[in-house]
């Protein structure tokens, strides 16, 4: 059995609502499947007030004290995680933002290692995916192992035509979706993604400044490890990471 949450940044249960249930229902004939939704709307979460003490001295100094940790604990009960959220001026909605900027901290120390993610965009002009690709970039960040996602066109009222397409769309998504749910080895980190751990440490133990990020990359025995996790790297990933040790050394001084 796998469990699987929606974080959903409509305030309306339509387009995005529907898209995110037949990624459910496809889901469903294809394994056991624990569906969750999450409509950010129904939760109590403060507007970011950019004071960044989560940054500096961790997120227990968050000035609120709301459902931020309840939707984080939701994804770390997940085996996968998709965000979907309608495109609102060419980019996710406000509410999708707001919840993004809340949990940026993970962006500094990521931790959703080894499950799945994707994202679903919805919107009304028939092109253009800059939602999706934000939320893929929003999923890579906080450290999740992130497949392609999709964008559905949701004109209302919806044609015969684009509904089919939306329909086969998910389904893709959903097949490729739960393959890479059910793949027992980890993917092999990309060396863009060796590049970024391997310079952020090496540039946190150079810098004078101490903060959070240093203590918690100490805790989690970063400044000794070649990655985040456990993960047999080959001789290229070695040098391409070593390099980037000597670059983080270097950029950070
Ligand atoms: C404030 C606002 C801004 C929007 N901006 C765009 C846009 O830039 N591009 C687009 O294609 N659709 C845009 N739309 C349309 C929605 O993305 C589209 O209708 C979406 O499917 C709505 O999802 P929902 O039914 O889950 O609310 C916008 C809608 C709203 C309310």
């Amino acid at each position: 059995m796998k469990k699987i949450t929606a974080f959903i940044g409509s305030a309306r249960k339509k387009g995005t609502y529907s898209a995110v249930q037949e990624f459910e229902k496809n889901l469903k004939k294809l394994g056991d499947i624990v569906f969750e939704y999450v409509f950010l709307n129904d939760y109590k979460l403060e507007f970011c007030s950019g004071c960044k003490l989560c940054f500096d001295k961790g997120e227990g100094f968050c000035p609120y004290n709301d459902d931020r940790d309840a939707l984080i604990a939701k994804m770390e009960e997940s085996d996968g995680v998709v965000f979907a959220s309608p495109s609102y001026a060419f980019q996710v909605s406000g509410r999708m933002k707001n919840f993004i900027d809340r949990i940026a901290f993970i962006y500094h120390r990521p931790r959703f290692f080894k499950k799945t993610f994707t994202a679903i965009g919805t919107q009304f002009i028939p092109f253009g995916n800059q939602t999706q690709k934000y939320l893929e970039s929003v999923g890579n960040n906080l450290g999740f192992e992130v497949l392609k996602g999709t964008t559905v066109i949701i004109p209302e009222p919806i044609q015969e035509k684009q509904l089919k397409k939306l329909k086969a769309n998910i389904k893709s998504l959903s097949e490729r979706f739960y393959k890479r749910l059910n793949m027992k080895k980890p993917v092999k980190p990309s060396l863009f993604k060796i590049m970024i751990f391997r310079m952020t440490r090496s540039g946190l133990q150079s810098s004078d400044l101490k903060l959070y990020d240093y203590e918690y990359y100490k805790e989690n025995g970063w400044f000794k490890s070649g990655y985040y996790y456990d993960i047999n790297l080959g001789p290229i990933q070695k040098a391409v990471g070593g390099f980037s040790d000597f670059l983080g050394r270097k950029l950070f001084k």
